[in-house]
């Protein structure tokens, strides 16, 4: 995590790694297990302006699943017809007006599929308006400050260079949740032994995400 970890995000990602190879048969069941999450499929069939959007995420505890639900809600409220899944859902783009794709900060990067998910549908989110978002600790713990939110936006620096067609509408950035009850046993040990700041909590501002997705919503639909 940011300036303020420990450890390299090299290092965490071959320690989470080498802890997962060295743990055995029933053991690794029980240390890598993770609980059960629900995840967000919902669909609004609102259509007042004849639009639709695919908010897509990707999630690993549930939290910006739980962001994408609270966008897409704005956004059918404001009678447009939207889908929010999870890009493990998506196979086609087409049908959709304009995509929000939403995603962890994990290891001072987006979430790996996220990336996967933009280079799978290159072509499709350099045509129609796209917004990016995304979730992280830091901009909880540390303040939902500019230099902040600049420092997490740096996180998408290789994303953009990767893409350079996809030229998303605007970049949300919000504070996410951290709650080691939705952990494996191994990857709460991890996150606790080698985050500096291993504060957990639920940061998530639901006013600055609505707001956003308020804002947004005509930027995504005026093509
Ligand atoms: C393995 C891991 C690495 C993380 N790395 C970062 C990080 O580098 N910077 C940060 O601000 N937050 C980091 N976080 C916090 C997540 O971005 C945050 O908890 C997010 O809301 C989780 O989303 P999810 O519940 O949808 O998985 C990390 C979380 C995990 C589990």
């Amino acid at each position: 995590m940011t300036q303020a970890k420990k450890m390299s995000r090299r290092q965490f990602l071959l320690m989470a790694a080498s802890t997962t190879v060295v743990a055995g048969g029933g053991l690794t069941y029980l240390t890598v297990r993770q609980p059960e999450i629900d995840f967000a499929t919902i669909t609004c069939n609102a259509n007042s302006n004849g639009k639709k959007i695919l908010v897509a995420y990707a999630s690993q505890y549930g939290s910006t699943s739980e962001v994408a639900e609270a966008i897409g809600e704005v956004f059918c409220g404001g009678g447009t017809a939207v889908d929010v899944l999870s890009i493990t859902n998506v196979t086609d783009l087409s049908g959709y007006d304009a995509v929000v794709l939403g995603a962890p900060i994990q290891s001072e990067a987006w979430k790996p599929d996220a990336v996967t998910f933009v280079q799978t549908h290159e072509a499709a989110l350099s045509r129609i308006p796209t917004a990016f978002f995304t979730t992280s600790m830091t901009l909880g713990l540390a303040g939902n400050r500019p230099e902040i939110r600049q420092q997490i936006d740096s996180h998408l620096d290789a994303v953009r260079a990767q893409f350079p067609a996809v030229q998303p509408v605007d970049v949300g950035h919000f504070a996410g949740a951290l709650d080691y009850s939705k952990m494996s046993f191994a990857m709460a040990q991890l996150y606790r032994a080698f985050a500096e700041d291993d504060t957990d909590g639920d940061y998530r501002d639901w006013n600055a995400i609505r707001s956003w997705a308020t804002a947004v919503q005509p930027k995504l639909l005026s093509v």
